[in-house]
């Protein structure tokens, strides 16, 4: 450790932290704080592993070596009690030298010792042998500091930081100002529930929390900022995913006279910067796919590409076969689709009865398969396949296809999911590490059920091309809208918008709001797009989802410090709680006991 360095950690109750003790401190006289993580009394002799965030050190009391009043307390610590150390820094001899430690050539002799605070037996043990399981993770976010005592979770959060503090310097010299948007403000459409927030002042009006910053950042454009970003904070009420979290960070950005162009440079660039921080490795430029060619190929608009794995089209190819399923879903006007695995032939029965359940989970109501041998062709639809026909799909002897028919719509989330199942089933070999992609120009709108919606959020702009199409085949508009994936995780999303107040209005009929509705949920960005708008573009990326990937965490709660359960509960701080008859009254609220959730 350099002398710096230890200058800076150094307080009024420490001379330093613990973790950068080294053997050619030995000799050196050293005032240490830190808690108790371990404690191990052998009678004459007390061994305390004392440990702040820097990590852990060794220290003995002995009665050779430390005061009397100071031995007598050692015997009494407890974990996590917190502690201060005066003593001497001693080479261990070698047979005592821990490897695993970085402080493990030496330990502290105590001469004196002050308990600085007590702590009650901790509810989770902070200390961990090595085969010790986790305590259950409702436990883990109860008692959440104890919990963020852990080494894994501090290391994560002070990646976290580093990754913050590299996007900050890359995008500040890269003249973008952060400029902080409200957190009480009006609903922004990302698709998910507002969370509200009832004004005491004007009874019976409530304020939106941001879902992202997106009107703002829009605004500012407006504004003359030319670039913006923001680490920003969002809320969502949505039904949470293992990758979702109902508050969570953005790095948001924005620019003025962009083409996609401008924000992939930039992006590449930032995550070069964050990658390198992380030790990942992100070649540039990143590989692209339109989404036409991302669902055609894969099923899935944030492809996993590390492994190669392609949906075939093999509608002409069974056209004549036997099967009603097949006849009346291509009768229909659905395809037939699927995957070859080569040597697939060993999956059993159970591997392909567990795909097809991934499958039916995404809404397939079913994956057909065929497996061939040197006998002939098995499976629900090998049994209907003439050999010609197994040919003609590729399917040799000892593979398997798995193959699901009918419209795209349906058929394409069941491949995706039959696809990244099948590809831990047969344990394909990843060709990278790390696979970086950007997938462009997704359509404008979803379809379901005849209701258009927006894919994204409805201030995309169209193809030029497309923007005809808008009233009369708005299902066709292709946007200027494009994703970065990794590894299969959608990173981040963005897109050009619109800078017309025109076509913004005619986008918002599009998706069914009236004029009066538009003028009242969105008449300030029409008004500030009316007032010189510059073609302007930007894309936000998820701090919290690259911070899990970057770490390898199970769970963006490993990357949060106070996060919340899938029951969108913070049990840390018991959130969220009732509120008291008088404060309710004070709001013009009255709280109606469950009707049923909706
Ligand atoms: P979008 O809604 O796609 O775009 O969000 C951008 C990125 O934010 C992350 N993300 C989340 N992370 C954790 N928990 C969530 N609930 C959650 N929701 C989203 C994802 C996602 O890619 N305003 C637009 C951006 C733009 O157009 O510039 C927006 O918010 O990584």
């Amino acid at each position: 450790m350099s002398q710096t360095e230890t200058e800076l950690e150094r307080t009024s109750l420490r001379e330093r932290m613990v973790g950068g003790v080294r053997a050619e401190d030995a000799g050196a006289t050293t005032d240490l704080s830190g808690w108790v993580h371990r404690r191990r009394d052998l009678g004459g002799l007390v061994f305390v592993d004392l440990r702040d965030r820097s990590g852990i050190v060794q220290v003995s009391f002995g009665p050779d070596w430390t005061d009397p009043v100071s031995l007598e307390l050692a015997h009494d610590l407890g974990h996590e009690d917190v502690i201060r150390v005066e003593g001497t820094v001693e080479l261990r001899p070698e047979a005592a030298r821990n490897p695993e430690l970085i402080t493990g050539d030496v330990e502290i002799r105590a001469a004196r010792l002050e308990k600085l605070s007590d702590a009650v037996t901790p509810a989770i043990p902070v200390y961990r042998a090595p085969d010790d399981e986790l305590p259950s993770e409702e436990l883990r976010l109860q008692h959440r500091v104890l919990d963020l005592r852990r080494a894994e979770l501090q290391q994560n959060l002070i990646l976290r930081h580093r990754l913050v503090l590299a996007a900050r310097n890359y995008l500040d010299a890269l003249g973008f100002i952060e400029v902080e948007t409200p957190m009480l403000t009006k609903a922004t459409p990302e698709g998910a529930r507002d969370y509200v927030v009832p004004s005491r002042v004007h009874k019976g009006e409530f304020y939106a929390l941001p879902q992202s910053p997106q009107l703002y950042k829009q605004a500012l454009m407006v504004a003359g900022f030319d670039r913006y970003f923001q680490i920003a904070r969002c809320f969502r009420d949505e039904d949470l995913r293992a990758d979702r979290q109902p508050e969570f960070t953005q790095i948001d950005l924005e620019a003025s006279f962009v083409a996609p162009e401008d924000i992939f440079t930039w992006m590449e660039g930032l995550i070069t910067a964050l990658a390198s921080v992380a030790d990942i490795d992100a070649p540039v430029p990143f590989p692209r796919l339109s989404w036409v060619d991302s669902m055609e190929r894969f099923g899935s608009d944030r492809p996993d590409l590390r492994y190669s794995l392609e949906i075939e089209d093999w509608t002409e190819a069974t056209r004549d076969t036997d099967f009603g399923v097949i006849r009346t879903q291509v009768e229909a006007g659905g395809r037939v689709r699927g995957l070859r695995l080569d040597g697939g032939g060993r999956l059993s029965r159970k591997d392909i009865e567990s795909i097809e359940a991934t499958a039916k989970a995404a809404g397939a109501p079913g994956l057909l398969w065929a497996k061939r041998s040197d006998e002939g062709t098995s499976g629900t639809l090998g049994k209907f396949l003439t050999p010609e026909q197994a040919d003609a799909i590729g399917l040799g002897v000892g593979d398997l296809v798995l193959v699901a028919a009918g419209k795209d719509r349906i058929t394409s989330p069941a491949l995706a999911a039959s696809r990244a199942a099948a590809a831990v089933a047969m344990e394909l070999p990843h060709q990278r590490e790390h696979s970086w992609l950007w997938v462009t120009d997704f359509p404008v709108f979803d379809e379901e059920d005849g209701r258009l919606t927006p894919s994204h959020h409805p201030f995309v702009m169209p193809h030029s091309d497309d923007v005809p199409l808008l009233e009369s085949d708005p299902a066709r508009v292709r946007g200027t809208a494009y994703d970065m994936v990794y590894n299969g995780t959608e990173f981040g999303s963005g897109s050009i918008r619109i800078h017309e107040p025109d076509l913004q209005r005619r986008v918002l009929r599009v998706v069914g709001l009236s004029d009066a509705e538009i003028d009242e949920k969105f008449g300030f960005l029409l008004g500030a797009l009316a007032a010189g708008a510059p073609p302007h573009g930007g894309i936000a990326l998820g701090l919290d989802r690259i911070v899990q990937r970057f770490t390898g965490s199970g769970s963006l709660r490993d990357v949060i410090a106070f996060p919340k359960t899938t029951a969108a509960r913070a049990l840390y701080e018991g959130a969220p709680a009732k509120v008291g008859e008088r404060e309710l009254e004070a709001l013009g609220l009255e709280v109606i006991e469950s009707r049923g959730q909706e």
